[in-house]
Parts: C-alpha cells; sequence; structure tokens
C-alpha cells in the first residue's frame, strides 16, 4: 500500500497567500497543513509516499518538507506541469503507483477521524474504491454523492447546480489499481480538468466494488480564509497544551493553554489561550485572544488579536482597535503612524481584502 498526496494545483480561492507560496504550507496552528496529512498518513502504517507538487511551489514544499525523514516515511516528488485534475495527478503518479493499492490524500484537507479502520476495511473487503463523505450545508460547492437504500454508490457528481444530496465527497480516497484503468478511459471535463469524479463512476459502471463512509468527526478543506480560521481554531482546541519555552516578564499574564517558543519575549502583554506562538517573536503590549497562531518571528506592539493567523516575521505595531478573524502573510507589515493629515495608508497586494468596521 503506498499514498498520493496532492499537493500542486494553483490555489486561487485563498489568494494572496498563494502567489508567494504553496496553500499546503500555510500554518494550521504553526504547522503546515500539508503536514497533518502526512502524519495520518504514517499513523496509519504507510510509509511509501508520493507527493504531487507543481512547478512554481514544488521546491518550497520539498525544502520544508524534505525527503520524510523526520515523519519516519520515504517521500517521492512528482511534479505535475499543469494542475490538470485530480486524476490528471494520478495518471502521472502512475509511474510511482505501479499496481499498488494507495490512499489519494488532498494536501489542503485535514480529517479527524483516523485513517486506519477506513484502510482496514478496504483490505479486508478488498474494494476497488472506498470514499469518504460528510454531509454539508452547501453541496453545490463539492463533489457530491448519490448513495443506495444499502449505502452502495450509485453517482458521484462534481459541484452538482441541483444536487441530488448532501453529501460532500471528502478529500481522502483509497483505491486499488483499477483506478487507472478507469482514469485512462476518462475525458477532461467542462473545466478542462480530468476529474476524481467521473473516474470514480466509471469504475462504479464497470461493476468495481466502490464503497462510502460517512466520516463522524470533522472535515476541513483549508482552501479558503474563513476554513483555514475554522482549522485553526479546531486545531488549537485539540492539540495546544501548555509549554513555555520564552520569556515573560511579570507584568504579563497567560491563562488557559498557551504555547510560547524558544527565544520569544512577552513584555506587558496578555495571552488568553488556547494559543500558539512560535519562536523569536516580540509581544509588547499587546492582548492576544483565543484561538491566535502566530509563527515565528513576529513582532506585536500595542495592539490587540483575536481568532487570527499571523504568518512568519509579520509585524503590527499600533493597531488598537482590536484584529479579528484575520490571516496576515509573511512578513506583512501594519503599522499606525503618526502622520498629519490623519489618513489610511496601504501599499496592498493583489487580491487582498481589507475590511474596516
Ligand atoms: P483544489 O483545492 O480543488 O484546487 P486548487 O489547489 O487549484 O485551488 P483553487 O480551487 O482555490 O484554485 O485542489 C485540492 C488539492 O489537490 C490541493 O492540495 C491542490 C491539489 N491539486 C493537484 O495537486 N493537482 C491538480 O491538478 C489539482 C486540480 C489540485
Amino acid at each position: 500500500m503506498k499514498a498520493l498526496i496532492l499537493s500542486g494545483g494553483k490555489g486561487t480561492r485563498l489568494r494572496p497567500l498563494t502567489y508567494t507560496g504553496a496553500k499546503q504550507l500555510v500554518p494550521v496552528a504553526n504547522k503546515p497543513i500539508l503536514w497533518y496529512g502526512l502524519e495520518a498518513i504514517v499513523a496509519a502504517g504507510i510509509t511509501d509516499i508520493g507527493i504531487i507538487i507543481s512547478p512554481e511551489t514544488g521546491e518550497e514544499i520539498q525544502l520544508k518538507t524534505g525527503n520524510g525523514d523526520r515523519f519516519g516515511a520515504n517521500i517521492t516528488y512528482i511534479t505535475q506541469d499543469q494542475p490538470a485534475g485530480l486524476a490528471h495527478a494520478v495518471k502521472i503518479a502512475q509511474p510511482f503507483l505501479g499496481d499498488t493499492s494507495f490512499i489519494m490524500y488532498l494536501g489542503d484537507n485535514l480529517i479527524q477521524d483516523s485513517l486506519g479502520t477506513f484502510l482496514d476495511q478496504f483490505k479486508e473487503q478488498q474494494l476497488d474504491g472506498l470514499i469518504l463523505l460528510r454531509s454539508v450545508k452547501n453541496p453545490t460547492a463539492f463533489g457530491v454523492a448519490t448513495l443506495d437504500a444499502q449505502g452502495r454508490v450509485l453517482k458521484l457528481v462534481e459541484k452538482p447546480k441541483i444536487p441530488e444530496s448532501n453529501l460532500a465527497l471528502v478529500g481522502v480516497y483509497f483505491f486499488s489499481a483499477e483506478i487507472h484503468r478507469s482514469i485512462a478511459e476518462i475525458q477532461p471535463s467542462a473545466r478542462g480538468e480530468l476529474e476524481i469524479t467521473d473516474a470514480i463512476s466509471h469504475l462504479i459502471d464497470r461493476q468495481g466494488n466502490v464503497q462510502a463512509r460517512e466520516l463522524k468527526g470533522w472535515w476541513l478543506d483549508t482552501g479558503k480564509k474563513d476554513d483555514l480560521l475554522e482549522a485553526n481554531q479546531i486545531i488549537l482546541d485539540s492539540c495546544v497544551s501548555t509549554e513555555i519555552a520564552g520569556e515573560l516578564d511579570d507584568k504579563s499574564q497567560v491563562n488557559g493553554r498557551v504555547s510560547i517558543g524558544q527565544g520569544t519575549k512577552i513584555i506587558n502583554s496578555i495571552i488568553r489561550g488556547p494559543v500558539v506562538i512560535g519562536k523569536d517573536c516580540c509581544i509588547t503590549n499587546c492582548f492576544i485572544g483565543s484561538y491566535s497562531s502566530i509563527a515565528d518571528t513576529v513582532t506585536l506592539i500595542d495592539s490587540e488579536l483575536d481568532h487570527s493567523v499571523i504568518l512568519q516575521g509579520a509585524k503590527i505595531e499600533g493597531i488598537h482597535q482590536r484584529i479579528v478573524d484575520s490571516v496576515i502573510g509573511q512578513r506583512a507589515s501594519l503599522q499606525r503612524t503618526h502622520h498629519r493629515p490623519k489618513a489610511l495608508r496601504f501599499m496592498v497586494g493583489d487580491d487582498c481584502q481589507i475590511e474596516l468596521t
């Protein structure tokens, strides 16, 4: 059994962050999203892992993630020249996958359920496909499954205009090598992609044994800002424990579960967990509210923050109005100046969103 993690794509919905970096490396609770999937796969006992990368962001992913040693895995990187669809990614990975069964894992997805139980069922029942489903409020934004009374998969439709169910296809799939024969037969969809939903439908039409299981725990697809913030909240809720390696002065106060990295200095500030703060940050005269993740080398001065993700090297100074539900990119700078006349001055990149409330 092998695994294939899809970590290419365009990431248009997470612009502007994805102009300069891979969306799968955006941190959730200060750890790249991609690494949660990698760890879940290794925890299920699979160590031979292929990662699909794009020419634009592949190098950054390889540099950060390495050859797999740190995860106890052996990673093979496979470059996909164009984001031509999920099934296309499997097609180009065929030399790596060979005739083995494999887990396909979308590198921007996180699930709470462990993979082991599904993997056991997939193997014991010798399935050609096992797909995971989760009921959602807005099925038109997902691949949607129709099941029969016995729970067998009858049909899959990608982003249907009129969905037949509210069961969305989660970004984790289990396949036998039969999927390659279906991928070889399908044509690109109207949006020009080789769709994995079409390949699975083809497999079902060929009498392949495809089953579905509904997830019990949460599923997060971190492709958009609000999903990223929700993932950050859920992971901070479940994973952070108090660990203070940095320095706090005696005017500072920490409540709840807070992790503070080495070399970080907290001066005259209140931190209300769950919060994670990376290494070598400087936090002075601040309030840091729950569900905030602050990456390494961030500077926060005279500011208030809540339910936000601040990426590496960002600097926020003098913003006394509370910053909430925000994602601030690497090295971004937000400062209140004392120039006259009082005015707002911006240097904002393409596709940024700023709300003044
Ligand atoms: P998506 O989120 O469906 O696509 P995307 O990353 O291009 O994002 P957007 O829709 O915002 O433009 O992709 C799911 C995962 O699969 C993600 O980790 C990227 C990866 N992927 C590939 O590796 N190759 C591909 O051809 C596609 C479409 C996605």
